[in-house]
């Protein structure tokens, strides 16, 4: 193992702060670019950040761009520094780099991993052109409270998806071989359970029973290690009163213990230094002792490991083999990548000019997006719209936007590019003149005579396509919101709209599952487009003019009302259930509103319909090594091609802990012509229900469990198997 012995041989000659010094990681103050993603990022300005580097007091840059400088912050730690350790560079690429693909919340409403696979490889390929190794991604907590800001960054509230699509990221982002020129390494966050913060209040505190996190919150990670990850970020919050950060179990027990895991972890931004504010620690000193010991590796900002981790090892509060440790684990990264075979990988300023656009990006994008669109109704088949010989108003804020069509993490995407929803409609049209466009509100403002201006347009319309919803800014970090419904202007447009008579047309942009309320929820038809980057326009075109037959499906649980959350659909069964149709009374309900989700996880429509015939199971009786195999025929029972997501659900009906009402187990996108029918097969095994028992370890009970083959997570029938006993 020549970067094993390689790797020892640097350890033995390291200084105490050469070691220190690839412990931390630091804003990229030589290519500064990502100014406002986190607070107070150049403290050190681009001579310090040199000097770092020069005197081996730096391992990682990060949210910096640009092939030529940063081949020269690499010349200099190769060639200046003491030792020449490779730097890493690495910034937050999250659904794009150049090419904006949707928010990963929308591309997991394709329920595509494949096709994540895809955008995350393309994006891989912009981003080590760009110069950057190394990508905060993917998120792969599970969100289930839609106030939280952070809901646009995952793929929603279900633990099989989330897995699906962290595996297939990882996949994608690094490629076959990590020392490819076009590898992008990963680092799956935030490490655990970020999404459960208490009301959906971002850096709130988490309070879990350990079997949920190990049922719900570490799977993803585990799916993410197990495709090929290397690194991963701790997250901001505690856990039963242990932050993240510094939590042993985690970062230590769990993560190399259990998983073997062999990358290093880096912080989430200073969330090591924050172990003070949360009053875990004392002071500095003491945040650096219990983040590293618990096996935080890497420091991302704060400067504490800089700061203190040499006082910390002389006054043996830290020994050196911890540090060690640490080094080892960051030394081995680097190694993996490649940087110390090719330090300037990633890094040629030839290539980034080559490749800042690549032209299959874009159809890949526009692929992506209208894929990503979820039909949620389409009352009287309004939907698609005539290119010809319909008169459309095309209304709201969003018409015209270009503002909000790249999300919450679109630092690097290429401005320049993006195609708003004028630009595509009128580019599918065969008479542009049909499309009359009015913003009629500001998004968050009233316009003067907005309404009247809309009210117009859409009396003058034979439809209207109304497109309202959130600015990019509702979502993201610190974003969390009380009331996940449409700013009061652009709902009080909607009223106005609607009362015209003229049928309408929603085109939703959103970052999280909102609550619908009024005219919006009673439009004819509502198309979820969330934000959907560079292609938006084309893509929203290609669906509104049945070019492409919508496919996605609801990542998250719509509820009827805003005051519902935390609402998901695998939510442990209650002891006096919901059941629709029974009095209500002494149930499970809400006051107000019904129990049932207004659109339920899974949901989706194209513009034809399938039929599902009931589930054949290969025996109703599972032993307990065997495998059971489910076949179901699905006809395509409408006149024209779509593509359906087939999902199977389970539940377990009697077990030692109160288990899921349904669980995601397996789903499979099909394609069928008009009149077509096929069998779509599924296997399970024991493992598929598997859960954490009380002693919290894994434990599949013998039993009957019930099995819906179906189009969303509240319908369908179920059909029942028996797990025989050992
Ligand atoms: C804080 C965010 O929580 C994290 O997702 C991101 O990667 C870092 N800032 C670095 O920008």
């Amino acid at each position: 193992m020549p970067h094993q012995r390689r790797i020892e041989g640097l350890i033995a000659d390291m200084t105490l702060e050469e070691k220190i010094g690839q412990l931390g990681a630091f804003a990229d103050a030589l290519r500064p670019f990502a100014f406002e993603v986190n607070p107070e990022t150049f403290a050190r300005d681009a001579e310090q950040v040199r000097e770092q580097i020069r005197s081996g007091r730096v391992g990682a840059l990060f949210n910096g761009v640009g092939a030529a400088e940063g081949r020269e912050a690499q010349r200099i730690a190769v060639e200046e520094s003491r030792l020449g350790i490779p730097l890493l560079l690495g910034a937050d690429v999250i659904h794009g780099m150049r090419t904006v693909f949707p928010i990963p919340l929308g591309e997991a409403a394709s329920f595509e991993p494949d096709l994540a696979e895809r955008t995350a490889r393309a994006t891989a390929k912009e981003a080590t052109a760009a110069g950057i190794h190394w990508t905060f991604a993917p998120m792969v907590d599970i969100a289930r409270d839609q106030r939280w800001g952070r809901v646009a960054e995952t793929s929603g509230e279900d633990v099989y998806l989330t897995c699906e699509f962290a595996a297939a990221r990882v996949r994608g982002f690094q490629g076959a071989d990590l020392t490819a020129p076009d590898s992008l390494l990963t680092t799956p966050k935030h490490f655990a359970a970020y999404g459960a913060i208490s009301a959906g209040l971002d850096y709130n505190f988490v309070d879990m029973a350990p079997q949920t996190l190990r049922d719900v919150h570490l799977p993803p990670f585990k799916a993410a290690i197990d495709a090929g990850a290397l690194t991963l970020m701790s997250s901001f919050n505690d856990i039963n009163g242990v932050p993240a950060s510094a939590n042993r179990e985690l970062l230590t027990d769990i993560l190399r213990g259990e998983w073997k895991f062999e990358g290093f972890v880096v912080s989430d931004y200073t969330s090591d230094l924050e172990l003070v504010a949360h009053g875990y620690a004392s002071d500095e000193a003491d945040a650096a002792q219990k983040a590293l010991s618990a096996g935080l590796d890497m420091s991302l900002q704060s400067g504490i490991y800089a700061g203190h981790v040499a006082t910390l090892v002389e006054q043996g509060r830290l020994t050196m083999a911890e540090v060690d440790e640490a080094v080892r684990r960051v030394l081995h990264v680097k190694a993996a990548v490649g940087l110390f075979d090719d330090p300037y990988r990633c890094l040629d300023a030839e290539r980034e000019a080559d490749q800042s656009h690549i032209p299959v990006h874009d159809a890949l994008a526009r692929d992506c997006a209208r894929r990503s669109i979820v039909l949620l109704k389409n009352d009287g088949d309004l939907l698609p719209l005539k290119k010809s010989g319909q008169r459309i108003a095309l209304i709201g804020p969003f018409a015209q936007d270009t503002a909000n069509l790249g999300g919450c993490w679109n630092i690097f995407g290429d401005a320049a590019r993006m195609i708003d929803l004028e630009t595509g409609l009128l580019a599918a049209l065969d008479d542009p003149s049909a499309l009359t466009i009015v913003p009629g509100s500001g998004i968050e403002e009233a316009l003067d005579g907005g309404i009247d201006a809309a009210v117009a347009a859409a009396r003058g319309a034979d439809v209207v396509l109304l497109a309202v919803g959130e600015p990019h800014e509702f979502s993201g970090e610190a974003q969390s919101r009380t009331q996940i419904v449409l700013p009061a202007p652009q709902q009080a447009l909607a009223e106005a709209v609607a009362a015209t008579g003229t049928p309408v047309v929603v085109l939703l942009r959103n970052g999280r599952a909102l609550a619908l309320e009024g005219a919006v929820r009673d439009a004819q038809a509502i198309l979820v487009t969330w934000f959907l980057g560079t292609q938006t326009g084309p893509a929203v075109a290609d669906v509104v003019f049945g070019d492409y037959s919508p496919s996605a499906r609801l990542p998250v649980s719509f509820p009827q009302d805003a005051g519902q959350q935390p609402y998901f659909y695998n939510h442990p069964a209650s002891g006096r259930p919901n059941v629709p149709g029974t009095p209500r009374a002494f149930q499970t309900r809400w006051r107000e509103v019904t129990h049932a989700a207004l659109y339920p996880f899974g949901h989706g429509l194209s513009y034809t319909r399938f039929d599902y015939g009931v589930p054949q199971l290969s025996t109703g009786a599972l032993g307990w090594d065997d495998t059971l195999t489910i076949r179901t025929r699905i006809t395509n029972a409408g006149t024209c091609e779509g593509e359906e997501v087939v999902q199977l659900y389970l539940r377990d009906r009697t077990a030692s802990r109160v288990r899921p009402v349904r669980e995601l187990k397996r789903f499979r996108k099909i394609t069928l012509a008009a009149g077509e029918s096929q069998d779509v097969e599924f296997t399970l095994t024991r493992a598929d229900v598997e859960f954490h028992g009380v002693d919290n370890r894994p434990v599949a009970e013998p039993g009957l469990f019930d099995l819906w083959v179906a189009p969303s997570s509240a319908v369908g029938e179920a059909v029942s198997f028996e797990l025989l006993p050992r």
